[in-house]
């Protein structure tokens, strides 16, 4: 039988990445747009009628999935290099297909723009990556908060405001980077002030309420746990940057440290990766600011560091595989704990197939250092496990191969070509 076509032309659901290790990783990468901002502004868009622009668009999947995803509802979206055109019509349908939001869970993100704009959206609930429930009770709760009518049915959630939302005070109980995102797109055009108590500070959510302050929202205390929104009847398109991807721009990081190599990372923000950036100085890494980025270098083989994810600006949960990695070949025994998702350790079975000593209890993972990895057959199970693989295979004697490249390809542009110019042995098949 043929192998299943990808989104994209040229990939195929069943690559997998091939890595000779080991390798020492030296030169220069370019971050380009953060897939966690570009999607949702993607889906922002649809607050507006008309051309909406949308630069530093990076060439993953997953923007190829919220395209189509946004075509499906009547827009017409057209990529000219990395600047998306998304042209938004008066009445866009309401409906986001199981097919689609099963392949990528910021589907979802659809859910508060339509109830604003058209009063009514059914958006499937999401699969997405294997880690964790991933729950949407407070999406609904917080829609339902604002005045719409919301439940689940045949596996989708149904949300309608046929007269309009209303402002409301809404306290999470978590900081729900997805929740955060959705109440706040659905509260723009709400009828009076909305405030998101314990709202998510990431910086990708940021982006988006820059975006929507382009648009003509009213909207206080971004990047802060209290964020306030003042409804407005409309919003225009806009012209908006994204911004660079911190968790590639971290990924780059480790890989220089993992390998003992020296990576300057061009368009990495130093400001989102704080938190990581003093974790690998701890671990032995030289770290030092480029006119547009960071250079980190390490010439020894890394020190062994305890980590706790949180919400941001804490240590982010989406790095939690390379820390592991880092820690499986770093000089000494370390002890890693996930706070945000229920579970993010499927990978460990994988890592422990390349000789990682890793131990699993409940949310911690003590891992003790050993010098080398040893290649090994493994499966990426989303997008930041199958990174981690791949870069613990550069620190492992022999081959590995990892099945899955389509996760990867979900959020890291040309992957393996970058890995190559940076002296990897890296190849897909
Ligand atoms: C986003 C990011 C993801 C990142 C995560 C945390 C995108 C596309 N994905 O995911 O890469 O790892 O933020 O930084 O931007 N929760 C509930 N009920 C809800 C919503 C969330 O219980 O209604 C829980 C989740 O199960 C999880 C925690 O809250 O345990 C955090 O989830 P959330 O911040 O919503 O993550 P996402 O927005 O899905």
């Amino acid at each position: 039988m043929a192998p299943q076509q990808d989104l994209r032309s040229h990939a195929f659901v069943d690559d997998r990445f091939r890595i000779e290790g080991t390798a020492r990783l030296v030169g220069e990468v370019h971050v380009g747009g953060a897939k966690n901002s570009v999607l949702k502004l993607m889906a922002a868009s649809l607050l507006a009628v008309g051309k909406t622009n949308i630069r530093n668009v990076p060439e993953i999947a997953d923007v190829e999935i919220m395209s189509e995803l946004l075509q499906r509802l009547g827009c017409v979206v057209v990529r000219d290099g990395s600047v998306l055109t998304i042209d938004v019509p008066a009445t866009p349908a309401h409906r986001a297909d199981y097919d689609l939001v099963r392949k990528m869970r910021a589907s979802i993100n659809v859910l508060g723009p339509l109830v604003a704009r058209i009063g009514r959206a059914e958006v499937a609930l999401p699969g997405g990556d294997a880690i964790g429930s991933r729950g949407l009770d407070f999406h609904i709760k917080g829609l339902e908060a604002l005045g719409a009518i919301a439940h689940v049915e045949h596996g989708y959630v149904i949300a309608e405001a046929p007269d309009g939302l209303s402002g409301a005070e809404i306290s999470l109980d978590f900081p729900s980077v997805g929740a955060t995102e959705n109440l706040m797109t659905a509260a723009v055009l709400a009828n009076g002030i909305t405030t998101i108590e314990n709202a998510a500070r990431e910086p990708d959510l940021v982006d988006l309420g820059e975006f929507l302050i382009a648009m003509g929202a009213k909207i206080e205390g971004l990047g802060s746990p209290i964020i306030t929104i003042t409804g407005v009847k409309e919003l225009h398109p806009t012209e908006h940057t994204t911004i660079t991807d911190r968790i590639i721009a971290g990924t780059w990081a480790f890989a220089a440290v993992m390998t003992q190599g020296d990576i300057t990372i061009h368009g990495a923000r130093i400001d989102h990766m704080e938190v990581m950036l003093e974790k690998l100085t701890s671990a032995g890494a030289i770290v030092t600011s480029t006119a547009d980025g960071v250079r980190v270098k390490i010439d020894h083989r890394p020190t062994a560091i305890d980590v706790a994810t949180l919400p941001y600006p804490g240590f982010a949960t989406d790095l939690l595989p390379f820390i592991i990695a880092l820690n499986s070949i770093a000089q000494g025994d370390s002890m890693v704990t996930e706070n945000v998702f229920e579970s993010r350790f499927m990978f460990v079975n994988e890592l422990t197939r390349l000789g990682a000593q890793i131990h699993v209890d409940g949310h911690h993972v003590s891992i003790h250092g050993i010098k080398q990895l040893s290649g090994a057959p493994v499966e990426a199970t989303d997008i930041r496990a199958g990174a981690g693989l791949v870069l613990a295979a550069l620190v492992a004697e022999g081959v590995t191969t990892v099945d899955g490249a389509f996760h990867i390809d979900r959020g890291y542009p040309r992957f393996a070509e970058e890995l190559v110019r940076l002296g990897a042995h890296v190849s897909r098949e």
